[in-house]
């Protein structure tokens, strides 16, 4: 009622908060326990068609304190069911910073996974290439990630630390699981298309990134540029999850300032990656011990 809405907007949710939405999935899918929470970027959602068995579909809107997904191209629903013989909790789409989200918003579909008992996140993107070697269509295995806003302090950690989720100085040193990692090349071999791995840098947007911006980002290192999922997995390995990530290619990183960006080619790449993203993930479930 004409409160300013940075004033509403929450900071950090408590376990009894997180619980409260874990309580109202398990109502929705009795008995079904996630083994895998799958994270589905921009333009990507399609994946999601491979699930079978599928227990619940719940829209973002139903569930207390989730974030919706505002950006044309993210369905914002949850969707619990099996894909290649594991149980999994499928986010169609999720929330960014720059949609005026806390970062705690962002990393609680995380927590409410961990909650439900998921021990693995595969996360995926829609990402710039930055590494000259890519091209849009492209998938890369994350093996790293640059925190570029959480370096200077946007952490979905911050404040009060849930011990019963982990500790207060998680390590972030093999924040991308190699045994995973490894998993996802033997799937990309057998299958017969190049996998790339790389670094990704997450960066806040909404705005794309100046020629300047994306020369200093491979300067420092990264092959990849993307406006998500580094919350999410600071959110993940804080807690104890084994983390895949996969950035899907959409669009070349303009470092020469010759081509420009839009939402438009992100999401249509998104569309032409998702068969190659759904074997990888797919191959990924089904070796999982
Ligand atoms: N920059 C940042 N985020 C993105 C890009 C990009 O070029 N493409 C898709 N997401």
């Amino acid at each position: 009622m004409g409160a300013r809405p940075e004033l509403r907007k929450p900071h950090y949710f408590s376990l009894e908060d997180i619980d409260a939405i874990a309580a109202e999935i398990r109502r929705r899918a009795p008995g079904f326990t996630p083994r895998v929470g799958l994270i589905l970027g921009s333009g990507l959602g399609q994946v999601a068609e491979a699930a079978a068995d599928v227990q619940a579909v719940i829209p973002y809107a139903e569930l207390p304190d989730w974030p919706e997904a505002t950006v044309w191209g993210h369905a914002g629903r949850l969707i619990l069911g099996h894909w290649a013989g594991q149980p999994v909790l499928i986010m169609q789409g999720r929330a960014h910073y720059y949609e005026g989200y806390t970062m705690a918003q962002i990393g609680l579909p995380v927590r409410v996974m961990r909650r439900l008992g998921a021990e693995f996140l595969f996360v995926t993107n829609a990402a710039g290439g930055i590494n000259p070697a890519y091209q849009p269509g492209d998938l890369m295995l994350i093996r790293d990630h640059i925190n570029f806003m959480g370096l200077a302090g946007l952490s979905p950690l911050r404040g009060p630390n849930l011990d019963a989720l982990g500790p207060r100085f998680p390590d972030m040193s093999r924040a991308y699981d190699p045994h995973l990692r490894a998993l996802a090349h033997e799937v990309a071999r057998e299958a017969g298309f190049p996998l790339h791995e790389g670094v990704y840098v997450g960066v806040g947007g909404p705005q794309f990134e100046t020629p300047a911006d994306l020369r200093f980002l491979h300067r420092v290192g990264a092959d990849a540029v993307g406006m998500s999922t580094v919350p999410e997995v600071v959110t993940a390995v804080h807690s104890g999850m084994r983390v895949l990530g996969v950035s899907g290619i959409s669009n070349r990183a303009n470092l020469d300032g010759q081509t420009i960006t839009t939402h438009e080619e992100v999401l249509e790449a998104g569309r032409q990656m998702t068969p190659k993203l759904a074997t990888l993930l797919a191959g990924v479930l089904a070796r999982l011990a």
